[in-house]
């Protein structure tokens, strides 16, 4: 079986301001990633995504760029920048940018062009109207980050489009000028030799042509944030977004083996859409669904098998728990749980994203109303939109501020990260760290892991042939609490059983798996390699995941026969 870099690999996102501070300013940057690039060699991830470090005013914390192909300097300089990705290629790691290509920064020359006159060469580069004939806004688009997504400019009487903060204003995709200049950054970039970029809000490059008013959510609940007012039918997801992910990646292409990963929010069918028809659109389109997963095995379940039922031919599946924008998977989930939510991302079938600070169970983190620096959270107040708890700074050791800063860091770290650092984890065989080790060493190891099928099992009634069953124990029941699947490559079948719930449970093993090996439990490192279950159930400890092998042929059972 032949596979890709990024479909056997897996992703480790790195937030720069938050990884490691190499110069001592309470801001991490790109010396501080380099200086850590053997952690995650050990950790054993195969790529790093580098959310934005390109200059910027930082209003929103670099997703607000001023100048697309250089480094700010809070984070270092271009040749930190090529050392960087010089030191990561020498230990087998791919390195894939964050690019930003629906909105510069107003700072950026383009928009100060742009602004200065009706007239300036480059004011269709971005998006102006004028107002609505009784005045205002041109239409009643919502930021995503509240209030109107238009700005007027007194000077020259019209509005400016910014779908997140006014100092983000929309560039025009439709202009072709744009699009020459946004392909002459990607190849600045991929000349220096990056192996790919995770393309920022891709669904929203095209807006429906004239503007129309986006339709009112009829779900719309007051709390939810302004922006959930309207569905975003007209300003997001328009059918032309698909030619040019098609003409990303002819240029990406155009340089090898490199991956494109699309930051798509749309329900399953219209996500898919973005692999393109013919897969000529990004190899990965993000998709979130674990994110917001109600917990439980059966729509666990529903979700795997909806999305592996709506891959188009061909389209390579991911899964994401966690990123810089939504609440972190231990605090969502508490500690047990983040275990099993550890070994489901990285025994799924397709390619795993995992987020700086989640292989430690950092949790909740609450960040003080005087140290709040997130602008979502500072325009709209106590919703829980926030985003700087799942922001802080990565814990290294014990030392002052984790090992993370000499300073003071930008935000707090987690209030136990006297104990949750890498240090002391890396010494617990049982912590969730070693947990992350072992489940990559397996996906390695295990090419049924990291590229063979899946098939589930239905949570309450599990695919096994009818045998006899031996009786259980009286706490043991089945029950929809557990999630189990079997990946099949290369020679090999793996059971994937994960009790979702903190009672014991059991799972009817199907016959190939009665007597299998037990790779790993999430609860006891000396199970690994230990003897096979031999019974026709699987017992599952409270909050407990299990991963069994068997050969894929001759079965144990055939295999013992005289
Ligand atoms: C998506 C990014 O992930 C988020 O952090 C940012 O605020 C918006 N895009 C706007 O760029």
């Amino acid at each position: 079986m032949t596979a890709a870099w990024w479909q056997r690999g897996v992703l480790y996102q790195v937030y720069p301001r938050s990884f490691r501070d190499a110069d001592g300013d309470g801001v991490g940057d790109l010396r501080g990633i380099r200086e850590r690039l053997d952690y995650l060699v050990e950790l054993g991830v195969d790529a790093l995504w580098i959310s934005p470090f390109y200059p910027s005013p930082m209003v929103d914390f670099g997703y607000d760029v001023s100048d697309y192909v250089d480094v700010d300097p809070r984070f270092g300089t271009l040749a930190e920048f090529d050392a960087l990705l010089a030191a990561a290629h020498a230990r087998g790691l791919a390195v894939i940018l964050d690019f930003v290509p629906n909105h510069s920064s107003d700072q950026h020359p383009w928009f100060v062009e742009s602004r200065a006159s009706r007239v300036s060469p480059k004011r269709d580069w971005y998006l102006w109207r004028d107002p609505a004939p009784g005045g205002g806004p041109p239409n009643n688009w919502i930021s995503d980050f509240g209030g109107s997504a238009w700005t007027l400019e007194e000077a020259t009487g019209q509005y400016y489009y910014h779908a997140f903060l006014k100092e983000q204003p929309d560039l025009n995709w439709r202009h072709p000028e744009v699009r020459s200049a946004m392909y002459a950054a990607l190849r600045f970039w991929l000349d220096r030799g990056v192996d790919g970029f995770r393309l920022d809000v891709l669904w929203h490059l095209i807006k429906a042509e004239g503007f129309p008013d986006n339709p009112p959510n009829p779900a719309y609940r007051a709390g939810q944030g302004e922006m959930h007012r309207v569905l975003q039918t007209r300003s997001t997801d328009q059918p032309e977004v698909h030619a040019i992910a098609a003409e990303l990646r002819r240029l990406v292409d155009g340089y090898g083996a490199r991956v494109l990963i699309g930051e798509i929010y749309l329900p399953l069918e219209r996500l898919v859409a973005y692999y393109g028809a013919h897969g000529e659109g990004v190899q990965l389109p993000f998709n979130f669904q674990l994110i917001d997963a109600p917990w439980s095995a059966r729509e666990l379940a529903a979700r795997i098998g909806a999305y592996e039922a709506a891959l188009p031919q061909g389209a390579w599946p991911n899964w994401v728990l966690g990123n810089h924008d939504r609440p972190r998977v231990a605090a969502r989930l508490g500690d047990a749980q983040a275990r099993i939510a550890a070994m489901l991302l990285l025994t799924l079938r397709g390619t795993p994203t995992m987020y700086y600070g989640d292989e430690l169970g950092i949790g909740r983190v609450d960040v003080p109303a005087d140290q709040v620096r997130d602008p979502l959270e500072l325009r709209e107040p106590g919703l829980g939109r926030g985003r700087d708890p799942v922001r802080t700074p990565m814990a290294w050791d014990a030392t002052p501020n984790g090992g993370f800063s000499a300073a003071t860091p930008w935000l707090p770290l987690h209030a136990d990260w006297r104990t949750r650092n890498v240090e002391r984890l890396s010494a617990e065989p049982g912590s969730l760290l070693a947990l992350y080790r072992r489940l990559l060493a397996l996906r390695r190891a295990h090419p049924a892991l990291a590229v063979g099928d899946l098939a589930l099992f239905s949570p309450s009634a599990p695919s096994a042939p009818s045998a006899p069953s031996a009786p259980l124990p009286r706490e043991i029941d089945d029950d929809g609490d557990v999630l189990a699947y079997e990946r099949r490559g290369d020679g090999e079948r793996l059971l994937i059983a994960l009790n979702l719930g903190d009672a014991p449970r059991a799972l009817t093993l199907p016959a190939w798996a009665r007597g299998a090996r037990v790779l790993l439990s999430t609860h006891d490192a000396a199970l690994e390699g230990a003897g096979a279950p031999t019974l026709p159930r699987l017992a599952l400890r409270p909050n407990e995941g299990v991963i069994l092998a068997a050969p894929l042929s001759p079965t144990p059972a055939e295999s013992s026969r005289p």
